[in-house]
C-alpha cells in the first residue's frame, strides 16, 4: 500500500496534547461520579513492623457523614492481590510489613470527614524488629525470591588469564516514579453487582482479575477502564491495582459510587519505587581492554511483597552484558525481602541496574589500563560473529552497536573536546569537566514469554468513521498517537475519521500491562490484523459495486479516504462502508497478534526471552563545582535506534524525556528513610526530580537512520524504556571531573546517585589524598572562578 497520505512515519503532534495543555483531557480523577459518589481513604500502617492486637473502628463509623470502615473481615472474596504470587494482603491481618500498609478502609461522604474518621479508629500495635536495607536482609538470610543464575565457560579460568582483576562492590538507589497524576480510581455499581471501575493503571486485566478475585464475583462481572494515565513509568503496572480494588470493595459494600486518590504523599510513602541494588563483582580483563570473565552477585531490595521484583531481577541478569560479549561469566540474583514499600517496574525494569554493574567496571578497567573510555567500550562491542551470544545463549543479530558509535563519535566530536577539557581543567582549580560515551543495547519483550499477545477491536460505522480499541493504555508515552496512525494508514481513511476509545476490559480482554516498551509493537500488530480483515470484506463490497473481476479486486487500494484503482477508478470509503452494511457485512473485526519465538528456561538459565534488541548510545558532557559538589550537564549528543519510526516526533519526545529522567534518577533524585524505615523524602520539597532548568542546554537527540526492523510492527522498535539508559554515561563523566582533581591515579568508588553531596565529598577525598603526596596543593590560590563560570 502506498504510504502516500498516510499519517505513518510522520512528524505528528501527541494526539492528547491539545488536552493536556488545555485541561480538557481527563482523567479518573476529573470523571464525574454518579450523584451520591463516596470518599474512600486508607488508614495505613504507621509500623515497619508490629504485631496487630486489636483494631476498632466503632467510634469511626459513629461519625456524622461515615459509612463504612472496613477491615480484612470485610472481604467477601480473597485478601491476597498481587500482580504473580498473590502475597499481598489487600488490608491488614494479624501482622504489618511496612509503613503504608493498608489497614482499614473508611468510606465518607467527604475527604476530610474520611480523614476525622481515620484519627477515631485505634489500633493496637506491638512492634517487632524490622530489616530496612539490603545488607540486613543478606545477613537475616530474608529473600523472597530464589537465586536466578545465569552462567558460561569458567570465571576462574578466566581471572587467573587476565592482567587486570577489579574486585568491586556497586550500589544504586531507588527512584521515585513521580507521575503527574497520583494513583487514582473511581468504583461505579451498576447491575447484578457488578462494578465499572476506572483506574489510572497500565493493567487493566490485573484490575479487573484482582477485583473479581477479592469481590468473589466473576470477572464478567467486572468492567475496567483507564481513559489515560498523567504518567505511570511503571508505577502503575502492578500498583494501581490495590487503590482500584479498594474502591471496587468499598462499591460493592455500600452499592454506592467510591473514589479513591492518593495524594502526593501518601503516594510517594506507601507505593513503591525503582529497585535499589547492590552488587559485589569480579571482572577480569587482558591487556588490551577486554573482557575475559565476569563473576557478578546482584541483590535487589524488594520491599515486603514480591510484586514484579522477581522479573526485575531477571531483567537486570539479562542486562549486566549491556553491549559487550563477555567470555566466562558466572551471574547471580536474589531479590532481598525487607519492611519497605514493595519495589516495583520502573522504565527500564532493573535493565538499567544491571547495565550499571559492568559500565563500572569498564570505567574502572579503562582508568587502570590507560584506555579512553569509548575506546575500551568499544572493544568489547558484540559484533556479528556467531560466537557472540548473550550470557543467556541468544545471539546477537543486526547489531547496530558500530553504525551508532562511529559517526556519534565523529558528531559530538568527542576526541577533541576530551583534548579541550583536559586544557580547561589544567587551568582551573574548582571548576572541572569531564566527558563520557555509553552504548546501550536493551532486549525487547515481556520476559514471560505469554504476556507477549495483543488484541484489537476495530468498528466502522456507515457513514465511514471509525472506532478504534486495542489492549493498550495511553499513559502519555503515544501509544495511541501511534495506533491512530497505523489504523489509518491501514484503512486508507484520514486521521480525523478514526476516534480512539478509551481502553476497557469489556472490548479487549485478557490483555497484558502496557509495558516492557513492547506496547505499540504488539498493539499495533493487532490494529494492522484487524484492519486487514475489515479491509478484504470491503475489497469485496466495492469490487462488485465497480463490476471488477477477481484479479483487480486484489488491486484496490484504501487510501485517501477512498478505495480506488491506480486508473481512479474508485470509491469513497463511506460509500462502500454504507454498501457493506446494505449487504449484510459485518463492519467490526477484532485483531490479536503474539509475537512468535520467545522461550526462556531458567531452571538452565538459557532461551531467546527478547524478540530484537534496540540500540543507542550518548556523548555526556559536565560541569562540577568543587566548592559545593554542584554538577550541569553541558552537552548531549544521543545517537538513537528506533527502527523506520512510527511517528518520528513522538519517538524523539520519548528519547529525550527517557535521557532526563533517567539523569535525575543517577544525580539528583535521592531517597532517605529514617531509623524507623519511614521514609523522609515524601514530596518535591525533599526529593529532587529534573526540573526544565536542569535538561541539558544543548541537548543533540538524531534518531538512526535507514533502521527498518524486519519482523516489527511496519519496520520499527520499541522505545518507551531504552533511553533512560542513554543516561547513564552521566556518571563516568562526573566521574572523569572529580578524578581530575586529583595529581595521583587513585580508584574512585563513586555511588548512584551522584549528587551534589557525594560529589563534594568526593572531590574532598580526592584533594585530602593529594595532600598525603603533596602538601603543596592545598595551598594554591582560591580565585574568585566560581562568579565567571
Ligand atoms: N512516557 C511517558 N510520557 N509516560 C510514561 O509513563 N512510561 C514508560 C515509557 N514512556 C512512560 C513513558 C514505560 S515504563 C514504558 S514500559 C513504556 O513507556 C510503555 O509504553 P509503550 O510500551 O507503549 O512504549
Ligand atoms: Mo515499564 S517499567 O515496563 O512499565
Amino acid at each position: 500500500m502506498s504510504t502516500k497520505e498516510s499519517p505513518l512515519h510522520r512528524d505528528a503532534p501527541h494526539e492528547s496534547g491539545l488536552g493536556h495543555v488545555t485541561g480538557t483531557a481527563i482523567y479518573v480523577d476529573d470523571m464525574a461520579g454518579p450523584t451520591g459518589t463516596l470518599h474512600a481513604m486508607v488508614l495505613h500502617s504507621p509500623h515497619a513492623r508490629a504485631r496487630i492486637l486489636s483494631r476498632n473502628g466503632d467510634a469511626a463509623r459513629r461519625l456524622p457523614g461515615v459509612h463504612a470502615v472496613l477491615f480484612a473481615e470485610d472481604i467477601p472474596g480473597t485478601n491476597r492481590i498481587g500482580p504473580i504470587v498473590h502475597d499481598e494482603p489487600l488490608l491488614a491481618e494479624d501482622e504489618v510489613f511496612a509503613i503504608g500498609q493498608s489497614v482499614a478502609l473508611i468510606l465518607a461522604d467527604d475527604l476530610m470527614t474520611a480523614r476525622a474518621a481515620a484519627a477515631a479508629i485505634t489500633v493496637e500495635y506491638q512492634e517487632l524488629p524490622a530489616i530496612l536495607s539490603i545488607q540486613a536482609a543478606i545477613e537475616a538470610g530474608s529473600f523472597s525470591t530464589d537465586p536466578h543464575v545465569i552462567e558460561r565457560g569458567s570465571v576462574t579460568e578466566a581471572l587467573e588469564a587476565a592482567s587486570l582483576v577489579l574486585d568491586g562492590e556497586f550500589q544504586n538507589g531507588g527512584q521515585d516514579h513521580f507521575y503527574l497524576e497520583t494513583q487514582s480510581a473511581l468504583a461505579v455499581p451498576g447491575e447484578h453487582r457488578s462494578i465499572h471501575l476506572y483506574s489510572s493503571t497500565q493493567h487493566p486485566t490485573e484490575v479487573q482479575a484482582m477485583a473479581s478475585e477479592v469481590l468473589g464475583i466473576g470477572r464478567h462481572m467486572i468492567t475496567c477502564e483507564v481513559p489515560r494515565m498523567g504518567g505511570a513509568f511503571g508505577g502503575k503496572e502492578s500498583q494501581a491495582t490495590q487503590y482500584a480494588v479498594l474502591a471496587a470493595l468499598g462499591a460493592q459494600h455500600l452499592g454506592r459510587a467510591v473514589r479513591l486518590w492518593l495524594n502526593r504523599d501518601q503516594d510517594m510513602l506507601w507505593t513503591g519505587n525503582r529497585h535499589p541494588f547492590y552488587s559485589r563483582y569480579q571482572a577480569g580483563f587482558d591487556g588490551e581492554g577486554r573482557i575475559l570473565g565476569f563473576r557478578v552477585e546482584i541483590y535487589s531490595d524488594g520491599g515486603w511483597t514480591q510484586d514484579l521484583s522477581g522479573p526485575v531481577m531477571d531483567r537486570a541478569l539479562f542486562h549486566l552484558d549491556n553491549a559487550y560479549y563477555i567470555p566466562a561469566l558466572h551471574f547471580r540474583g536474589q531479590v532481598a525481602r525487607t519492611n519497605l514499600a514493595s519495589n516495583t517496574a520502573f522504565r527500564g525494569f532493573g535493565g538499567p541496574q544491571g547495565m550499571l554493574v559492568i559500565e563500572e567496571a569498564m570505567t574502572q578497567a579503562a582508568d587502570r589500563l590507560g584506555i579512553d573510555g569509548a575506546e575500551i567500550r568499544r572493544r568489547n562491542y558484540y559484533g556479528e560473529s556467531p560466537r557472540d551470544k548473550c550470557p543467556y545463549g541468544q545471539p546477537v543479530t543486526d547489531c547496530r552497536l558500530d553504525r551508532i558509535y562511529v559517526p556519534l563519535l565523529k558528531s559530538s566530536d568527542y576526541y577533541a573536546r576530551r583534548e579541550e577539557i583536559e586544557a580547561f581543567n589544567d587551568e582551573r582549580p574548582w571548576i572541572k569537566r569531564g566527558i563520557a560515551f555509553g552504548p546501550l543495547k536493551f532486549g525487547i519483550s515481556f520476559t514471560a514469554s505469554m504476556l507477549n499477545q495483543a488484541g484489537a477491536l476495530v468498528l466502522i460505522y456507515t457513514d465511514g468513521t471509525v472506532q478504534l480499541n486495542h489492549g493498550g493504555t495511553e499513559m502519555g508515552q503515544g501509544l495511541h498517537t501511534k495506533m491512530l496512525a497505523i489504523c489509518a494508514h491501514e484503512l486508507g481513511v484520514p486521521l480525523k475519521a478514526v476516534r480512539m476509545m478509551h481502553t476497557a476490559t469489556d472490548k479487549v480482554p485478557n490483555t497484558s500491562a502496557t509495558a516492557a516498551s513492547s506496547g505499540s509493537d504488539l498493539n499495533g500488530q493487532a490494529v494492522r490484523h484487524a484492519c486487514a480483515e475489515l479491509r478484504d470484506r470491503l475489497r469485496s463490497i466495492a469490487a462488485s459495486m465497480l463490476d471488477l473481476d477477481h484479479s483487480s479486486r486484489d488491486d484496490l487500494r484504501f487510501q485517501g479516504g477512498r478505495v480506488q484503482l491506480d486508473d481512479g477508478r474508485g470509491l469513497d470509503f463511506a460509500a462502500v462502508a454504507q454498501q457493506a452494511w446494505l449487504e449484510q457485512c459485518s463492519l467490526s473485526a477484532t485483531g490479536y497478534y503474539r509475537t512468535p519465538g520467545i522461550t526462556y528456561d531458567r531452571e538452565a538459565g538459557r532461551g531467546k526471552p527478547f524478540h530484537y534488541f534496540a540500540y543507542g548510545a550518548s556523548v555526556i558532557e559536565v560541569e562540577i563545582c568543587g566548592l559545593t559538589g554542584e554538577s550541569r550537564v553541558l552537552r548531549v549528543d544521543i545517537l538513537h535506534d528506533v527502527g523506520d519510526s512510527l511517528v518520528p516526533s513522538i519517538d524523539k519526545g520519548q528519547v529525550e524525556g527517557g535521557f532526563v529522567q533517567g539523569l535525575g534518577w543517577l544525580t539528583t533524585e535521592e531517597l532517605v528513610w529514617n531509623e524507623r524505615g519511614y521514609l523522609l523524602t515524601h514530596s518535591p520539597s525533599t526529593y529532587k526530580i529534573p526540573a526544565s532548568g536542569d535538561v541539558p542546554a544543548d541537548f543533540r537527540v538524531t534518531l538512526l537512520e535507514d533502521a527498518r526492523q524486519d519482523d516489527v510492527i511496519h519496520g520499527s522498535k520499541a522505545v518507551g524504556e531504552p533511553p533512560l539508559m542513554l543516561a547513564m554515561s552521566v556518571v563516568t563523566a562526573l566521574r572523569e571531573a572529580i578524578h581530575s582533581f586529583a595529581n595521583t591515579e587513585r580508584p574512585l568508588e563513586l555511588e548512584v546517585p551522584v549528587t551534589a553531596e557525594r560529589i563534594l565529598r568526593a572531590v574532598e577525598n580526592v584533594r585530602a589524598s593529594n595532600e598525603e603526596s603533596d602538601p603543596d596543593v592545598l595551598l594554591s590560590p582560591l580565585k574568585d572562578e566560581h562568579a565567571r563560570t
